[in-house]
């Protein structure tokens, strides 16, 4: 049976496909061009930030200029007992390149971290988010968050999304300096369901979860992937909550939905989400106009 549905999964990434070469596993879309993806994050561990790569840890999101979403497991990371310090964590966004890191505009600290309240760990991963809130917000010229999804968006299978971040490009690397994406496309819900319920330490693939997958199988997510977003019809659609191992499993990759989380993360950011405050006040002032030129009249 199991069988049956990896060939399909292949049938599905059609003639593409199917090379396995041990290098340039992930990311078959390539480097990302400037402002391409300007609500893209790396979350850095401060004590390694010598590192070529910047001690990057994870990927998220900018959901506004002061929040970024990412996945729980990366504020909560597996066999930890408890959280990570933000103080010990930096967010770097609104560049391509890692070690293009001398600018202030393009780093802020954690304030603090809000994992979902009914994030499970391990090895279900429901709920898979988090929000970092920053200390202050980033200039509106460096970067431009994401818009939340509706909460009855809900793309159709074999929708073309891109997952963008700096995941390591083999599994000899824990990173890549430049911001990389993918081409992904949306799979089928019951499919990927059937499949990981027969995969040992991984999640029932829930409501709340999404699959995607690439044509091209030696796209793949690998180390530092986790908290990417998956971007579709220029909308945020998930959240990397699992990946196949830098294309060592010809599996989908699970993402949590965002769709199902815009109310808990209204409720966190304070509504702001992307509206512009400017705008917001000029549209106020107009209607003000037009109500007081109605009276009037
Ligand atoms: C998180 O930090 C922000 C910004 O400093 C602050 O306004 C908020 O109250 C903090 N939230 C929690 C739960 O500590
Ligand atoms: C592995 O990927 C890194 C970047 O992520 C790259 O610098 C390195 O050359 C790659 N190594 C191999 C063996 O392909
Ligand atoms: C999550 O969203 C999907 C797709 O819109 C929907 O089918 C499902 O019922 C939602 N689940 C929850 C728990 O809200």
């Amino acid at each position: 049976m199991e069988k049956i549905v990896i060939l399909f999964a292949l049938a599905v990434c059609g003639a593409t496909a199917i090379s396995f070469e041990s290098t340039a596993r992930i990311s078959g879309g390539g480097n990302a061009l400037v402002n391409q993806f300007p609500y893209a994050v790396s979350l850095q561990q401060i004590n390694l930030l010598n590192e070529y790569t910047r001690g990057h840890a994870c990927g998220g999101v900018l959901i506004t200029y002061q929040h970024v979403l990412t996945a729980a497991s990366c504020i909560q990371p597996r066999g930890s007992q408890g959280q990570i310090i933000p103080n010990q964590y930096r967010v770097f966004a609104g560049s391509i390149s890692l070690t293009n890191d001398t600018n202030a505009d393009l780093i802020r600290t954690p304030a603090n971290f809000t994992v979902h309240p009914s994030y499970t760990g391990y090895p279900a991963l429901a709920n898979n988010l988090a929000i970092i809130t920053l200390v202050s917000a980033f200039p509106a010229h460096a970067v431009t968050p994401i818009s939340l999804p509706s909460a009855t968006f809900d793309p159709a299978d074999f929708t073309i999304c891109n997952v963008v971040g700096w995941g390591a490009q083999n599994n000899s690397a824990s990173a890549s300096v430049n911001l990389r994406y993918a081409s992904k496309y949306i799979y089928n819900q019951n499919l990927c369901t059937f499949q990981y319920s027969s995969l040992e330490g991984t999640p029932n693939i829930l409501p709340s979860m999404l699959c995607a997958t690439s044509y091209d199988i030696l796209s793949a997510g690998c180390m530092g992937d986790i908290g990417n977003p998956l971007v579709c019809q220029g909308g945020l659609t998930g959240i990397l909550s699992v990946h196949n191992s830098c294309a060592s499993l010809p599996f989908p990759e699970v993402y949590t939905r965002v769709s199902n989380y815009t109310t808990w993360i209204r409720s966190v950011t304070g509504g702001a989400s992307t509206f512009q405050p400017a705008v917001a006040t000029l549209i106020i002032f107009a209607l003000v106009q037009l109500i007081t030129a109605k009276v009037i009249s």
